[in-house]
């Protein structure tokens, strides 16, 4: 079980400090397995990047000791680079496999991601948006923040009624993104995400953030007024939002 060192609520947000990654991991996943057991047929939002990488773990872990299946998840992913093949490495679909996805036994249908291979990538949004609507909606989505406050892909300015669509990566998010890549040019320039307004829809949110390179997007998501140019503040709204950080991402709330 995760040791909560800190829990407090702001605005509608409860906070949860740990101690470390590992005990960030640890307690999301506890919540996560929870609602598996209480839903088997949960539709969850889930995101990538380097922050989910322990929560991942320990919902293998849970699978693979017999605690929960993922036979009947759903999971729609929050992006994917656009364009960008699901067999390159850097893809997200590509890690969502490697991290977690090929360890458990989530039927292959029941996985989804914005079709970053359609010629059409407003077509491609418009499928993604029905798709999560013929699921009933996601139930929890389970998100990572960016340095500049952006959920998902959503980029700065972005409007808090947004919806899924094809966006242009800033300079900076190119910038961070390309320690995965080879090379800055080798980061596609664009990405299809769920819109603020399709991740605000979900019942619930667990947003994760760890490392004090994350403490100034944390304040801000707190602090700031929510408004276009803080995406994340936008999260201020939501019902039920929880946001669980170790020690470093929390030092400026603290
Ligand atoms: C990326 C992703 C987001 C992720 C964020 C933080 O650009 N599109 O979904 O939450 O940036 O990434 P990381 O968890 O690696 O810090």
């Amino acid at each position: 079980m995760g040791i909560i060192l800190h829990q407090f609520k702001l605005h509608n947000i409860a906070i949860e400090v740990v101690d470390s990654k590992q005990e960030m991991g640890i307690r999301a996943a506890e919540i996560i397995a929870n609602k598996i057991i209480k839903k088997p047929n949960i539709v969850l939002g889930l995101s990538t990047g380097s922050t989910p990488v322990p929560v991942y773990s320990e919902l293998i872990s849970y699978y693979s000791d017999g605690v929960i299946s993922f036979k009947d998840v759903k999971t729609f992913n929050l992006d994917e680079y656009y364009p960008i093949d699901p067999s390159n490495s850097q893809s997200y679909q590509y890690t969502m496999r490697r991290d977690l996805f090929s360890h458990i036994d989530i039927p292959i249908e029941n996985i989804h991601f914005p079709d970053c291979l359609s010629h059409s990538p407003v077509e491609a949004s418009l499928n993604y948006e029905v798709l999560i609507e013929k699921s009933g909606g996601i139930d929890l989505l389970l998100g990572g923040i960016g340095h500049n406050t952006h959920i998902a892909f959503n980029e700065p300015p972005a409007q808090s009624d947004s919806r899924t669509r094809l966006i242009e990566l800033s300079d900076e998010t190119r910038r961070i993104n390309s320690r995965f890549f080879e090379t800055i040019e080798k980061v596609p320039k664009y990405a299809i995400t769920m819109g603020l307004g399709t991740i605000l829809d979900a019942k619930e949110i667990i947003l994760c953030a760890f490392g004090a390179a994350k403490s100034e997007a944390i304040y801000q998501a707190l602090f700031e007024k929510p408004n276009p140019n803080v995406p994340g503040a936008y999260l201020q709204n939501h019902q039920n939002c929880r946001f669980i950080l170790d020690q470093a991402a929390a030092s400026k709330i603290l």
